[in-house]
């Protein structure tokens, strides 16, 4: 625990864009730790080149987390297990949706607790209802002009339809 007795995670991730399946597992992090930081991370290293910008992307993140005094939100382009440790987390949060994502997940846990053994990774069952929501499923949907309503926030959904719009 710092110092200063506060229990502080990170929710990291790409968030290209947030969908509302990232948003209540920010919420449920936020109910279980005193501070939550959302990591966006600027480059994927593992995946295709972003469609939103870093700063853009933890707009649409910021724009929605008005209520949850607790949850910050900031771009980072360092180790994951650095960017925890600057902000005094002891925990990585991130939400697990079905069986294909376990191995990635097993990976990057096995990574970061490599590199830093007194971080503990925490994967959150993500709710039934958002079990199958993914941003690039989102992306394709938008691509074809599908409805991202109950999906994504309207402010994101609108900048999709503009940025992929068929
Ligand atoms: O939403 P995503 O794409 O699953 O998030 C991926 C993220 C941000 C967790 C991952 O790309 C990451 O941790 N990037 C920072 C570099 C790093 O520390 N990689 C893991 C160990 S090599």
């Amino acid at each position: 625990m710092p110092a200063d007795g506060l229990r502080i995670a990170v929710c990291p991730g790409s968030y290209d864009p947030v969908t509302l399946g990232h948003l209540d597992i920010i919420a449920r992090a936020a109910e279980l730790f005193d501070r939550v930081v959302v990591g966006v991370v600027k480059q994927p290293v593992r995946k295709q080149a972003t469609l939103f910008s870093a700063e853009e992307r933890a707009g649409f993140i910021r724009a929605e987390i008005g209520k949850l005094r607790n949850v910050q939100v900031k771009p980072f382009d360092t180790l994951l297990v650095d960017f925890a440790r600057e902000h005094g987390a002891k925990a990585i949060v991130k939400g697990l949706r079905a069986i294909s994502d376990f191995e990635y997940e097993f990976e990057m846990n096995q990574l970061n607790r490599k590199m830093a053994p007194d971080i503990e990774s925490i994967y959150m069952m993500s709710s039934p209802h958002f079990s199958f929501l993914s941003s690039s499923g989102v992306k394709e949907l938008a691509m074809f002009g599908g409805d991202l309503s109950d999906l994504v926030p309207p402010a994101v959904a609108l900048r999709l339809q503009e940025a992929l719009k068929p």
